[in-house]
């Protein structure tokens, strides 16, 4: 095994809050076991475009706290060429880095897979960071609690203008292909229905569920509706039933980016810190192609295609939960 003396780290995908940490836990660590660390800007773009910055312990303070991410993120359409991966690579080697902490969902994991079968003597390391919580290896993704927090902060507000009107909300959450933010911010908003990617929705027994919740007083009724749901989002399916539900005033609310920005809760800082340390861990101890989870509160290190491949089963006893408790 070669030893590493410079790593860089990036961000890529959608930005997740606690990325931020993230950085700062891999910048200190890495420095701390006497790493040096360069910054790639804009995820496998900034690789491309030869966008790195030499990282101290000063270039992450104040960061702990901040949402987004202080390296930027992308979705790059040239790292899936050839020819892109290879003057990502030809810019690593220019900077002399051996290794990469990758900090990302599945996209960033496909693409580090495809990289380092190609270029296997540049190490990479990747890091949950997805508000999707949609990866297998992990309990949670940085960004996922905090996603969470935000929609239910956004749920509880409807609620209480939904109860004075007698209205009928349909909320759209983010998750194109995860329902796991539609089922947990529904649980815990107190959803009287949750539409998800995960799972077919019969319309007429959504109608039903309402109707039986207005005949028995309740004034005001919450769907939760994943934006990957298969009826095709939160205003197909109020269109769906309004004409069904005489009882309410139906009303649609799209939460959209809302939730991928702002501070990141306590949970999720944590979380950062811990797999910004297992990764440089990680690293010096030797490893490539896999993503560092934590699971049960012990570090486990899934490989890159099986963390991509294998979405966690969503957690049915809290689907059941709903149709049990919203009578
Ligand atoms: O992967 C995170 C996520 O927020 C998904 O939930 C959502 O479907 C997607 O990103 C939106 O991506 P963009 O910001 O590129 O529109």
């Amino acid at each position: 095994m070669s030893t590493i003396s410079r790593i860089g780290v990036f961000t890529s995908g959608g930005d997740a809050p606690g990325m931020n940490a993230c950085i700062r836990a891999v910048v200190r660590s890495a420095i701390s076991n006497q790493l040096q660390v360069y910054g790639i800007m804009r995820g496998f773009q900034g690789m491309i475009d030869d966008e790195f910055l030499p990282l101290t312990s000063r270039s992450v303070s104040n960061i702990i706290q901040r949402g987004g991410t202080m390296l930027k993120t992308a979705r790059s359409i040239d790292f899936l060429t050839p020819e892109g991966r290879k003057k990502a690579y030809n810019n690593l080697k220019k900077h002399q880095i051996d290794a990469i902490v990758a900090i990302g969902g599945d996209g960033t994991f496909t693409g580090a897979e495809v990289f380092t079968k190609e270029y296997p003597d540049i190490r990479i390391v990747g890091i949950p960071g997805t508000i999707d919580n949609d990866l297998a290896g992990t309990d949670f993704t940085i960004g996922f609690d905090t996603a969470v927090n935000t929609t239910i902060e956004a749920i509880d507000k409807i609620r209480d203008t939904a109860a004075s009107h007698n209205r009928c909300f349909f909320i759209e959450v983010m998750g194109r292909d995860s329902g796991c933010i539609a089922l947990w911010a529904g649980v815990a908003g107190g959803a009287e229905a949750i539409l998800l990617p995960e799972l077919d929705t019969d319309i007429n027994s959504l109608v039903k569920k309402l109707e039986d919740g207005s005949k028995r007083n309740k004034s005001s009724c919450i769907v939760i509706v994943a934006e990957g749901e298969k009826n095709g989002g939160a205003q197909n399916v109020a269109n769906q039933v309004k004409s069904r539900l005489p009882d309410y005033e139906t009303k649609v609310t799209v939460l959209g980016h809302v939730q991928r920005g702002g501070s990141p809760t306590a949970f999720d800082r944590i979380l950062a810190t811990k797999c910004g340390l297992n990764a440089i861990e990680a690293l010096l101890a030797g490893e490539n192609r896999v993503m560092i989870g934590i699971r049960n509160n012990k570090m486990q290190l899934t490989p890159f295609a099986n963390a991509v491949k294998q979405h966690d089963p969503l957690d049915q006893s809290l689907f059941r939960m709903i149709d049990t408790l919203a009578i």
